[in-house]
């Protein structure tokens, strides 16, 4: 980030030392797993997350607080992480949930209720009250871990839709510091929003952060407009990305920061031999076909199966692809206690079993290739190389990284991007994508067979369009935006208009 540029906090002069970032995200960047003697080992996760974070936090020094998703001896937890701290150049708190914790916080609250309503799929959420109740009591948890480890002059960045009241928390035990806070997916529109029983509450909350930062303008405005529901004082001033919200006394910025992926890292890796040679691997078993991909955690928001309709109405509509295109979805196991996950597994292997079962022939052309699993960084990058078109088709999502990713390593540019209307990174990429509605069974299919007779020269030119966009507003600058626009003293100073988010915006949907 550019540090140099910035001021320092309010307040009593500070040791420029003190000032460091404290991140805190409900897990923690690390899966636990016990080594061979037996003991508990701390292994680093690679998201783009930790990867963006890394350089600040190891200059500024810092911590990482978070859950750390296993059970287990506490003792030997924290020496894991102590370990773990060691090795990575800054150091890990935890926060240890109850198991009717985890049920109500995460489970229930987080992901029963937030993470279907602010996808628009209220009728998936379970409004149940005691899921409220401990959402509180968790956020308060995490509060007063980041009370204990944070000093005075620190920033505290707090990540995603499990920890929207942290701030409140905060500012009830005294915690005067500054405060950011990321949502990572959507948020919805007032018709939506008002449907949650706490939405006061919670906005109120939200606006004991100092900064709130949203993917895109379109769930910026919708902030905005349930703000001014609820907050009829409220004063929203300033043009642009950042804006001020004066509530009486508070002044609260509010800012959209579409993230993104370390381009470059994607880019060499996908480069390497190895990745290369799986990827022709692949195209020798699939002889004259075509590569289809989709790479979805398992969710009921990707659009997974209206995407295997919308694959089967090609087939039907144009029996002429039948032997020159393979499907490839891969789902990567993801929330598999609760109910509706279960259920969106079995209709997925379902409808492939009927794809394939009407369709594929002995030792021919099976149209369907289903893995549900982890794939390793090899495979992912080889699978996304080797792919000649990307249907990327949720029905909501805060951003897609899996779009990004995969344009990053389409190295030879020679490829098509089918992204659904839906998702953040449209208002990105929506002049290098082909944009779908992912509802439209009829519509994606005729997107697909529009990539399958893509002449050359337009894949190349699309492809080029969507790497630069992502090359130039990577991670690194999206980090960098957030934190200027949290750190910088007069938002007059910070780049509007005129900077990157132009171009990184460049496209507007019409809607
Ligand atoms: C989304 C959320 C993240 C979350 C991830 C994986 O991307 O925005 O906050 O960590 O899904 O979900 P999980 O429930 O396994 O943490």
């Amino acid at each position: 980030m550019g540090h140099g540029q910035e001021h320092p906090p309010a307040g009593p002069a500070q040791d420029p030392h003190s000032r460091r970032l404290v991140v805190v995200s409900n897990r923690l960047p690390f899966t636990f797993a016990r080594d061979a003697g037996g003991a508990w080992q701390a292994l680093p996760g690679g998201g783009g997350l930790v990867t963006a974070l890394l350089p600040v936090l190891r200059n500024r020094g810092g911590t990482w607080i978070g859950w750390p998703g296993a059970t287990g001896d506490k003792e030997e937890l924290e020496s894991a992480l102590r370990g773990a701290g060691t090795s990575a150049g800054y150091s890990f708190g935890a926060v240890d949930l109850l198991p009717d914790e985890v049920h109500d916080f995460y489970l229930g609250f987080s992901n029963e209720i937030i993470w279907p309503l602010f996808h628009d799929l209220q009728s998936l959420c379970n409004f149940d009250p005691a899921y409220w109740r401990t959402y509180c009591r968790v956020n308060r948890k995490f509060a007063e871990v980041i009370a204990a480890q944070s000093r005075t002059g620190d920033f505290v960045w707090i990540h995603d839709y499990h920890l929207m009241n942290v701030a409140a928390a905060l500012r009830e035990l005294g915690v005067g510091g500054r405060l950011g806070f990321f949502l990572h997916i959507p948020f919805p529109s007032p018709d939506l929003f008002l449907k949650l029983p706490w939405r006061a509450e919670l906005l109120r909350a939200l606006m004991c952060f100092d900064l709130v930062g949203f993917q895109t303008a379109r769930d910026r405005r919708n902030f905005v407009q349930c703000l001014r529901l609820f907050e009829k004082d409220v004063e929203i001033e300033g043009r642009g990305h950042v804006l001020a919200a004066r509530l009486g006394e508070r002044e609260v910025r509010i800012g959209h920061f579409p993230i993104s992926i370390d381009y470059a890292a994607f880019r060499r890796q996908a480069e390497a031999p190895e990745v290369a040679d799986k990827a022709r691997e692949l195209h020798e078993r699939l002889p004259g076909r075509r590569i289809i991909l989709g790479i979805d955690r398992l969710d009921y928001t990707k659009g997974i199966t209206l995407r295997l309709r919308a694959f089967r109405n090609l087939l039907d509509r144009h029996p002429e692809l039948h032997g020159k295109v393979s499907f490839m979805q891969v789902v990567v196991p993801s929330r598999e206690d609760i109910p509706q996950y279960h259920k969106l597994r079995t209709e997925i292997d379902q409808l492939v079993g009927q794809i394939n079962g009407s369709l594929a022939r002995p030792g021919g052309w099976v149209p369907v290739w289903y893995e549900y699993r982890n794939l390793t960084r090899l495979e992912l990058l080889a699978y996304y190389r080797a792919a000649d078109i990307a249907l990327v088709t949720p029905l909501k999502d805060g951003m897609n990284l899996v779009a990004k990713e995969y344009c990053a390593c389409s190295v030879e540019e020679d490829c098509v991007l089918i992204l659904s209307e839906f998702a953040g990174a449209a208002s990105q990429l929506g002049r290098g994508a082909l944009l779908v509605n992912p509802y439209d069974e009829e519509g994606v299919a005729d997107a697909i067979r529009a990539a399958y007779l893509m002449d050359p020269a337009e894949r190349r030119a699309r492809m080029r369009r969507l790497r630069a966009s992502i090359r130039e507003h990577d991670v690194f600058w999206w980090v960098d935006s957030f934190l200027q626009a949290a750190i910088t003293r007069d938002l007059r100073d910070y780049p509007q208009p005129g900077g990157p988010w132009d171009d990184a915006l460049d496209y507007q949907l019409p809607f």
